[in-house]
């Protein structure tokens, strides 16, 4: 995994967003995967700013969401769909059919997996992710310990992911679940972008690059993907052995 410190989260945020447009010229209908969270906002912002100046056109290309809390749906602030409809999909005009994401409401996940699965296959499958990186290593909801599964799981939450809802949520709300995209499936992109901001994030992006390339920490297993590229700012970059 290649590793780029662009400095300040602006920059960061900038360098990711060249990323998907150099894709997209190339592969304008090309099936992307965006993590919903806190760190991709910048990454959001320019992106729905290159579309307004003609510098990229998003309205062809296709969109999976990364995941969801199990049992929540729309209506709840902070959960992952309603945060990527208000953030992303809607300012940047995607058409609502070129969008397929989780219901987290749904009676059955399995087959929430499983539909999930089919549409990536149906739309020749995930050619660029852009993902953050949770305190304790997870990618998406894979969570520390889950093994390299196929296709999408339903995981049991780490604690430290409970704990740090609450600054989705704006209070402690009862999430148990998620469901994921695996990681097999996002390893399987041609292009992997990971962002990381802030020195909180500073340990984890550590273990991330020069860990070992552990279950126990999902990040690290992208150290095996070729293409994959970390983009963080100088306080994420603090702790690696040799700064760039
Ligand atoms: C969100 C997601 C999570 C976050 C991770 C980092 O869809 O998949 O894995 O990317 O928890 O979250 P932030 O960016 O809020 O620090």
């Amino acid at each position: 995994m290649k590793h780029v410190n662009c400095g300040t989260y602006r920059e960061m945020s900038r360098q990711a967003a060249g990323c998907v447009a150099e894709l997209l010229r190339e592969k304008p209908e090309a099936l992307l995967c965006f993590a919903a969270g806190t760190t991709p906002m910048g990454l959001f912002e320019e992106l729905i700013q290159m579309q307004a100046r003609a510098e990229v056109d998003m309205t062809r290309a296709w969109f999976a969401g990364l995941d969801e809390w199990v049992g929540l749906g729309p209506a709840d602030a902070g959960s992952c769909i309603q945060v990527m409809f208000d953030s992303f999909y809607t300012p940047a005009g995607i058409p609502r059919d070129h969008i397929h994401v989780f219901d987290g409401m749904a009676a059955d996940m399995t087959r929430e997996c499983r539909v999930m699965e089919k549409w990536i296959a149906d739309h020749g499958g995930i050619e660029l992710t852009v993902l953050g990186i949770g305190m304790n290593g997870h990618i998406g909801f894979n969570e520390p310990g889950v093994p390299e599964t196929r296709g999408c799981v339903v995981v049991d939450l780490d604690e430290v992911t409970k704990a740090i809802s609450v600054k989705y949520f704006g209070k402690q709300i009862p999430v148990h679940q998620g469901v994921s995209i695996g990681m097999d499936l996002l390893s399987s992109a041609p292009e992997v972008i990971l962002l990381a901001d802030g020195v909180k994030k500073a340990p984890i992006v550590a273990a991330t690059l020069s860990g070992p390339v552990t279950c126990r920490v999902p990040s690290s297993l992208l150290q095996k993907h070729p293409r994959a590229v970390l983009l963080t700012d100088a306080d994420a970059a603090g702790l690696l052995p040799n700064l760039d």
